[in-house]
């Protein structure tokens, strides 16, 4: 059973036609790069897939069920599996992050140990610290450290590593492979930085003016003659000035 199946999916904002065919699907234990340049409809596709918005046209199944067929506890059990970090983070203004780690350990009836978190999040030095005083960086680091509370089956993660130190993201890497290896959770994320695809993505969707321009392994576009992700991006994706949308 596939953990997320896309089928034609289209979406528009007012006039704006935003997705005009999305074709994706994601299997149990996969981790899944989507890219496309600012404005592609990435974030829109995740929120979508989260079931945090609506869409006009196209099929989108969540573990086997159409989401546009679940309504009241069905949904919520859909959405039980899944956890999402999204862009912009701007939330739990009053809490100190020990304080938000407890709150959403409860929430979720998690048994991660918040100890254990963290330490693996090297979160020490600012455990009292309230979240609005963070950096973004920060932000980033505790919210995603929320993220894993609820040991989900899908992890959905919009631009996980924009604005983390090196240090930072190889936490955050290390972190989503333990996940993805011990845990078999499936991973569906944004990046703009094509050497995070090559390092640690099974596979990559690209967005081109709101369609699936491509959907393959790493491996198999390396191989069809590029040097890199960064290659295969910057011949395969118009700079802003040259495309049309
Ligand atoms: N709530 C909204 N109302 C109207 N238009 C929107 C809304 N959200 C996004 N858009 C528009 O939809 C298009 C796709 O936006 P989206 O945020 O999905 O792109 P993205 O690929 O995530 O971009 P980025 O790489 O900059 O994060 C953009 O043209 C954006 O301006
Ligand atoms: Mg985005």
């Amino acid at each position: 059973m596939n953990v997320v199946e896309v089928q034609n999916l289209h979406k528009s904002y007012g006039n704006r036609h935003v997705l005009k065919g999305i074709h994706f699907e994601a299997h149990a234990g996969e981790i899944i790069g989507v890219i496309g340049k600012n404005g592609a409809g990435k974030s829109t596709f995740l929120e979508i897939i989260m079931t945090l918005k609506s869409f006009d046209q196209g099929k989108v199944r969540l573990f086997g069920k159409n989401i546009e067929e679940a309504h009241g506890a069905a949904l919520d059990e859909l959405r039980r599996n899944i956890s999402a970090v999204l862009q912009p983070t701007q939330f739990y203004k009053s809490l100190k992050v020990e304080e938000l780690l407890r709150l959403f350990k409860a929430y979720y009836q998690s048994d991660v140990s918040i100890e254990q978190m963290i330490a693996d999040f090297s979160l020490a030095s600012h455990r009292k610290t309230y979240f609005e005083k963070l950096s973004g960086g920060w932000k980033q680091k505790v919210s995603l450290a929320i993220a894993f509370l609820s040991k989900p089956k899908l992890l959905i993660l919009d631009e996980p590593t924009t604005g983390l130190d090196p240090h930072m993201r190889q936490t955050l890497w290390a972190y989503i492979q333990h996940y993805n290896q011990k845990a078999g959770g499936t991973v569906i994320l944004t990046t703009h930085s094509m050497d995070e695809v090559e390092r640690f993505c099974d596979k990559v969707m690209l967005i081109e003016n709101g369609r699936t321009k491509q959907f393959d392994t790493v491996r198999r576009i390396i191989a069809s003659g590029y040097q890199s992700m960064n290659d295969y991006y910057l011949q395969n994706v118009p700079s802003s000035e040259e495309s049309v949308s």
